[in-house]
């Protein structure tokens, strides 16, 4: 979208109302009544070809009949009227059109038909619309209340613009986020709600927002994207213009629509991508309404740390080991103290408990001017990024401490964050307020801090670049992939899997393909001992669930006399045309999992984890969107819950951690160059060795793509 578009959606200079009705109540006429309601200066036409007047205001009958140009039109017509009433606004040359007619692609088959009557009105216009089927926007700075979202009758509303915009898929969620969030003078200053998203996507109204200098941070309410190559473009562009994003995600159940056939595919649901993604790019993902207020609070008000250290002082040594606890739960540390500024601390200090962080004020709390030294202090401190009070009750203190904090405040360039527990509640009005972030509760205080705290580390690292692709290689693994399709095979076996992995750089174990046990033992004889011996058969991915397996054969003679065994084991139409791979014995190590699922809406998505027998119980894995850059990889690492085994772990060495690395930029290097062609991919097992051995693949699984999967449904949920 470009900026003329944009503006006029969020800062029209006119405003006109097609299908206004006279009645404010009703949907018709409550937007005529919320722009006059919010103080809207810009002009606004009520179009209505029955009547002269709506609400007092002069009405046309027709968008042509107002004669001026109209920056924004909104359309509340019936939806049978909304084709002609959309067309009026391209042949007037209206850069924005939010339709808030609901009837369409969410009401399936004859809405959806009505819908693409709707968008062929649009193609080839220069006109963008919003909608349809939303509740429309608000825009506090323009006092824009473009909406039907009945929330806005509460006009108690002293609209705040903090900078925060909520973006909703759910008209109604966003009407209950805003009410709420304003209600607690969050300033949550733009409401837009995408609706059915026929022309304006999510993606693209998110990349247009983070590009308005007067928009500090977007927060979101998802239900799932349709492009999610857009979307993540505008993830990463938020990463560059350092502007922190919060998403409400809903719709945890997995979506498989391609066939599953690997660890891979089974373990990572749709929803997983989202919160890989948003790992992948320090989004926060929030849990509940309010928790998304504490995050627009914080963004609204709080500076920015320069770090993850905090230092918290407190009138509790309760308070004190609660903060600690949460901050271990989000990774914020907590800063340490020295003995030189310790014994500054006590010098501040009259009467204290602990002159190290927590700092515990205890008795000296209410005191006033002792917090104001140890606020000092703490903004003073070189190793603290973000300063903590955590007070509670004090009702008889609150001026002097509410003066002490806001001085702080203001002194400080670091962010302060009070939480205030208990007492009259006045505190954290008057705070917030007055521009200090303010809360009633350290957990929520510090989970929306955390959320800075991630937004800020993916912006100090620039976004990882699309690398070139090598057309030469892309060719060779084009040509394996032909090669199984035309043989008929649903599933690289693991021989040309493996092929296919080297290519890109992803070591693999070194193995010879035999016909029959005898060429298996002469095999094994130029290979040394001890050997791996593995059923190799068309569509075979599992091959240890029918025996296929053969591990530390040390003879040719065990080679040959195993291998036979197995051979007669199977079942008669695997067994027909089996063949066998013999590779060396590799040394024990950590297991892990590699590969590549595809989401409908993001494309090939990375996927890393704990691999082996573990993989299906704990399903300990990773998501991740190429391009990755290493720090991204090692993130991800770092994001298992297995972490631990790939340091030294009981007696075990320090696992090569780089070697993983380069085998996941390796395999994303894949995802790219063959992003529409994999289906699944799968290594399973990577084994690891100790730092500085390497890392290699031992089993691999490739289910190439067939066709294309059938095109996404139009109609977002109401
Ligand atoms: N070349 C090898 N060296 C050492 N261990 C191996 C080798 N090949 C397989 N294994 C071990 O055997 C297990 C099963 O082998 P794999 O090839 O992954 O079969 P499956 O098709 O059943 O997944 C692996 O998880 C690994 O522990
Ligand atoms: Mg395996």
């Amino acid at each position: 979208m470009n900026h003329a578009s944009y503006d006029a959606f969020v800062q029209p200079r006119s405003v006109a109302i097609i299908g206004a009705s006279d009645d404010g109540q009703k949907t018709g006429g409550r937007t005529l009544r919320y722009l006059d309601t919010y103080g809207y200066e810009g002009e606004v036409h009520p179009i209505n070809p029955r009547r002269a007047s709506v609400q007092g205001k002069r009405a046309y009958p027709d968008l042509a009949a107002v004669g001026r140009p109209v920056d924004l039109a909104i359309i509340v017509t019936p939806a049978e009227h909304a084709v002609a009433a959309l067309e009026q606004c391209v042949t007037a040359e209206v850069p924005a059109v939010i339709t808030i007619t609901s009837g369409f692609a969410e009401l399936g088959a004859d809405g959806a038909a009505l819908q693409r009557e709707l968008q062929a009105v649009l193609r080839g216009s220069a006109t963008r619309m919003l909608g349809p089927n939303c509740v429309g926007l608000v825009s506090v700075r323009a006092k824009l209340a473009a909406t039907i979202n009945t929330g806005m009758d509460q006009d108690r509303f002293d609209l705040r613009d903090g900078g925060i915009a909520f973006l909703t898929q759910s008209g109604a969620m966003g009407a209950f986020v805003f009410n709420m969030s304003q209600t607690r003078r969050v300033g949550l200053g733009s409401l837009i709600s995408t609706g059915n998203e026929m022309d304006v996507s999510f993606p693209e109204m998110l990349h247009a927002l983070l590009d308005d200098p007067a928009v500090s941070g977007v927060a979101g309410y998802i239900e799932g994207i349709r492009d999610g190559e857009a979307f993540a473009g505008a993830l990463r562009h938020a990463q560059e213009v350092g502007k922190p994003l919060a998403f409400l995600k809903v719709g945890r159940s997995p979506l498989g629509v391609e066939a599953i056939a690997s660890h891979t595919g089974a373990l990572a649901g749709s929803d997983a991508v989202y919160s890989g993604v948003f790992e992948q790019y320090g989004v926060t993902r929030i849990a509940g309404v309010e928790a998304l207020a504490d995050w627009a609070q914080m963004v609204d008000l709080a500076r920015r740390p320069a770090g993850d250290r905090l230092s918290v002082t407190t009138t509790s040594g309760g308070g004190g080991v609660l903060v600690a606890d949460h901050c271990t739960d989000l990774g914020i540390r907590m800063a340490t103290w020295d003995g030189e500024w310790q014994r500054k601390l006590a010098d501040a200090l009259p009467e204290y408990l602990s002159a190290r962080n927590p700092i515990d004020m205890a008795g000296t709390g209410g005191n006033s001017e002792a917090l104001r030294e140890v606020l000092a202090l703490m903004g003073d401190h070189p190793g603290t990024d973000v300063a903590m009070v955590l007070i509670g009750n004090l009702d008889k203190e609150e001026d002097p401490l509410i003066q002490v904090l806001h001085e702080a405040h203001r002194a400080t360039s670091k962010p302060l964050v009070v939480v205030w527990v208990g007492g009259s509640g006045r505190p954290v009005v008057e705070l917030t307020s007055r521009g200090v972030p303010a809360y009633t509760d350290p957990g929520r205080a510090l989970q929306a801090l955390s959320g800075l705290m991630a937004a800020q580390r993916a912006a100090a690292r620039p976004p990882a670049t699309r690398p070139p692709i090598e057309e030469g290689r892309r060719e060779r693994a084009r040509a394996l992939l032909t090669e199984a399709r035309a043989a008929g095979l649903g599933v690289l076996d693991e021989h040309r899997a493996k092929q296919l992995l080297a290519l890109y750089g992803v070591p693999v174990v070194q193995e010879t393909v035999a016909t029959d046990p005898d060429a298996a033992a002469a095999a094994a004889e130029r290979l040394g001992y001890p050997v791996a011996v593995k059923l190799l058969a068309d569509d075979v991915a599992h091959k240890s669930e029918l025996g296929g397996v053969l591990l530390g054969l040390s003879s040719a003679g065990e080679v040959a006399g195993a291998a036979k065994d197995m051979l007669a084991r199977l079942p008669r139409p695997v067994a027909d045309g089996a063949r066998l791979l013999v590779q060396p014995m590799v040394a024990p190590g950590l297991e892990m999992l590699l590969g590549i699922k595809r989401d409908e809406a993001f494309g090939p998505v990375l996927v890393v984890g704990l691999g082996g027998t573990w993989t299906e119980v704990l399903e300990d894995v990773q998501l991740r969107l190429p391009p990755l850059s290493a720090e991204d990889v090692d993130d991800a690492l770092g994001a298992l819950r297995s972490a631990r085994l790939l340091g030294a772990f009981r007696g075990a060495p320090e696992r090569d951690r780089d070697a993983v690395v380069a085998a996941v930029q390796g395999l994303a290097l894949l995802a790219a160059e063959l992003a529409d062609e994999i289906a699944e991919l799968d290594i399973n097992p990577l084994i690891v060795g100790p730092r500085g051995n390497g890392a290699i693949a031992v089993d691999a699984v490739v289910v190439p793509r067939v066709a294309c999967p059938s095109s996404t449904p139009e109609g977002a949920r109401p």
